[in-house]
């Protein structure tokens, strides 16, 4: 089944709680986390004690996508605060391998997340044992950037390859997806879909989850 994911960080972080309820209640199907560290992007976001706080307000699943330099630190503390999902950026792990291992081992799914740079071949050592594949639509760091369109065809190439080997895992497509695009990403072998401001930019999000669910049918 696709899913639609609202990345909180365009929520209005001044009523988070009814920001998160909404969401659920308009027909979310996971609450995307977006960890930013000022080291991997230049931005600062969120630790685990909010998503300690998350965990509280909602029953949906905890996407917590870590862009940060050192993820080997943080792991812990963000599988005690309730992730259903870690995802860690390719780019800053010389083993992708030891890190999964231990996000699963903290019963977390372990997800790898590539910039929109980053090759395909950087995760064909460890897709048997990962869950999901983010891969970036935009350059990481800020919502609200416009979707990079040559990303579609690394998502056909990853369906293909997934197809193929009838590998588990889920292609999660991140940054600048909407109403008018999130068709063709899905098309081209998308499950989860990511959306910051296309969720919490628009006036009513139940209509707006209504019509995306409507176009990734
Ligand atoms: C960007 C983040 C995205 C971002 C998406 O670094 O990983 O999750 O919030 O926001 P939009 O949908 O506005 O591009
Ligand atoms: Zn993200």
């Amino acid at each position: 089944m696709k899913k639609i994911a609202p990345s909180i960080l365009s929520a209005d972080f001044s009523r988070l709680d009814k920001e998160v309820r909404a969401v659920e209640r308009a027909g979310a199907d996971l609450i995307h986390v977006d960890v930013m560290d000022g080291h991997f992007v230049p931005n600062i976001t969120i630790g685990p004690l909010v998503v300690t706080g998350l965990k509280k307000l909602t029953s949906l699943p905890l996407d917590v996508h870590l862009m940060i330099e050192e993820p080997g630190r943080y792991i812990e503390a963000f599988a005690q605060a309730g992730a259903t999902w870690i995802t860690i950026h390719a780019e800053v792990c010389r083993q992708l391998r030891p890190m999964i291992r231990r996000i699963r081992q903290l019963n977390v799914r372990p997800g790898v997340a590539l910039n929109p740079a980053t090759p395909l071949r950087r995760l064909y050592p460890v897709l048997e044992e990962i869950d999901l594949v983010l891969l970036m639509s935009v350059n990481p760091g800020f919502g609200g950037q416009a979707f990079i369109p040559a990303v579609l065809k690394k998502v056909e190439q990853l369906r293909e390859m997934i197809d193929r080997n009838n590998y588990s895992l889920e292609i999660e497509v991140d940054g600048g997806i909407k109403l008018e695009n999130i068709g063709g990403v899905s098309r081209a072998g998308g499950d989860i879909f990511v959306l910051g401001t296309g969720i919490f930019k628009t006036a009513n999000y139940r209509e707006t989850i209504r019509r995306l669910k409507r176009e990734v049918l």
